[in-house]
């Protein structure tokens, strides 16, 4: 019925179908292989960089025709500061060139954007643009592309448990209350709602890591690796991705029908 998955090169697939019931609500990406898809090219890292932007645009109205709720993307982790100062601007510079070219097309689509992340200590310039385009953006009821920039897991995490120590410490909650529910609510995945949790995780270039993406919350999320490098993904290896997952048994920890 639908074509195996090539994990080192599902680009070439053209004739994934998929199961329009069973499309991952929340899909969330590492966006790797930037710098070797320039290096590969004898250009700059930066110039994998600004290809990965066009990959995002791409991706996005992809994954909004396909019928995902969410998209995650990891753009910037807060370990990402300890790189090169001049690829650290470029970088912070990509979502003022993204939203300035592509809020209308997000319009278009009906797609919302949200951004989690210490976006306060991002460039002023910065904050702005991700601010215009939530603004802009804020009655599209469609898919939500979620940006994680300046976001990291652990960071996160203790951010989240500082929050609920308050509450115990205020009398607003007591340590017996504290339970999976407390600390979703707690965590930056909460302005998701009932898609806080990523079904599908992927991750481009090879490399098969989570590098503090989503820790609490890919639990239970299907993880796919590709060989593929950010700028080469495409809409036909989104659906290649979206084929595995739907080919895998998901249990939760219980069992599958038929066992
Ligand atoms: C990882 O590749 C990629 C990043 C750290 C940045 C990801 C950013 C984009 C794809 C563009 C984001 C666009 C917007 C609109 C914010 P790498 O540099 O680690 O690649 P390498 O492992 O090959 O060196």
């Amino acid at each position: 019925m639908f074509a195996f998955f090539n994990k080192n090169d599902p680009a070439t697939d053209e004739n994934v179908e998929l199961d329009a019931q069973r499309i991952p609500a929340h899909v969330a990406i590492i966006m790797d292989g930037n710098g070797r898809w320039a290096k590969s090219r004898h250009l700059p890292r930066v110039a994998g960089h600004k290809e990965g932007m066009n990959t995002v645009k791409k991706i996005t109205i992809a994954a909004s025709d396909l019928g995902v709720k969410v998209l995650t993307l990891y753009a910037f982790s807060t370990e990402n500061w300890k790189r090169p100062t001049d690829e650290v601007n470029y970088l912070m510079q990509l979502p003022v060139s993204f939203f300035d070219t592509f809020v209308p097309d997000l319009v278009k689509h009906n797609v919302r954007v949200q951004v989690m992340g210490y976006t306060d200590q991002l460039p002023a310039k910065t904050q702005k643009a991700v601010r215009d385009a939530v603004a802009d953006t804020q009655a599209c009821d469609g898919m939500v592309l979620n940006f994680a920039l300046n976001y990291g897991s652990r960071a996160e995490m203790v951010t989240g448990i500082q929050a609920i120590a308050q509450q115990v410490q205020a009398g607003k909650l007591t340590v017996d209350q504290i339970d999976e529910r407390t600390v979703d609510d707690a965590l930056m995945t909460s302005a998701l709602g009932q898609y806080h949790d990523p079904d599908l995780l992927i991750r481009t270039s090879g490399e098969e890591r989570i590098s503090n993406f989503l820790l609490w919350q890919i639990a239970y999320s299907e993880l796919v690796f590709t060989d593929v490098k950010w700028p080469d993904f495409t809409a036909t290896t989104l659906k290649a991705c979206i084929a595995d997952f739907q080919h895998r048994d998901r249990r939760f920890g219980g069992l599958s029908d038929h066992k």
